[in-house]
């Protein structure tokens, strides 16, 4: 997607080989109309499979999934990722282990809202090592819901996340892969015709 494209050119930091920041925009700032462009590409890219729901993760997932949520007018549920005072129903939970941050945490969603009827889309801000993709499809199985696919903003397509979704059969639709962040530069992936 060459708006995103754009944007991390001339707003990401890198901050090493393995870390871009986006917090201009996307993790902490967020350009809302660069968001609502995001949501209407995951729409077109995910439009006639009948998507119900819309799954992701607290917090920085929850601005693209809101959007696509408007545009497929389906409602968005955000996994949390820390116990909620509110949040007493019967949970469906999961272990995600972060190997960026060597931590394991436990991500939850009440089963009022996820059911066997629903397809589901799992949107995130970034996909690494898959970690948290795992987690919310997990969440998703748990209801006996159909997964989809998998819409990410910045894929870091030099980690292991893409191809371990795509070896369990999951469709990943990323609208920006960056190769590599070697030497202080963002290089993605070349586009194929
Ligand atoms: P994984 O889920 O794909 O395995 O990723 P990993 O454990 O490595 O990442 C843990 C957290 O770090 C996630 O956010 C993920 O979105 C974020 N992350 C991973 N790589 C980058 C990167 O290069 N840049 C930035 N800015 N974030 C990255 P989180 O802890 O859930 O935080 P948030 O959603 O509350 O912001």
């Amino acid at each position: 997607m060459h708006a995103l494209e754009e944007k991390i050119r001339t707003e990401g930091i890198v901050l090493s080989d393995q870390v871009l920041k986006v917090d201009a925009f996307l993790n902490h700032q967020i350009d809302p109309v660069l968001m609502q462009q995001i949501g209407q590409e995951f729409a077109t890219r995910f439009k006639d499979q009948g998507i119900t729901k819309i799954i992701t993760i607290e917090a920085s997932g929850i601005a693209p999934a809101v959007m696509a949520g408007l545009v497929l007018g389906v409602p968005v549920i955000f996994a949390r990722k820390y116990q909620s005072l509110t949040l007493k129903d019967d949970l469906f939970k999961a272990k995600v282990y972060s190997f960026t941050k060597q931590t394991e945490s436990t991500i939850a969603i009440s089963k009022k809202h996820l059911t066997a009827q629903d397809k589901a889309l799992v949107i995130d801000d970034f996909l690494a090592n898959g970690q948290a993709a795992l987690g919310l499809i997990d969440l998703i199985k748990q209801a006996e819901a159909e997964v989809i696919g998998v819409g990410i903003v910045i894929e870091k397509s030099f980690q292991t996340g893409r191809q371990l979704l795509l070896d369990k059969g999951y469709r990943v639709e990323s609208l920006a892969r960056v190769a590599s962040l070697e030497n202080g530069v963002v290089r993605f992936v070349e586009k194929t015709a």
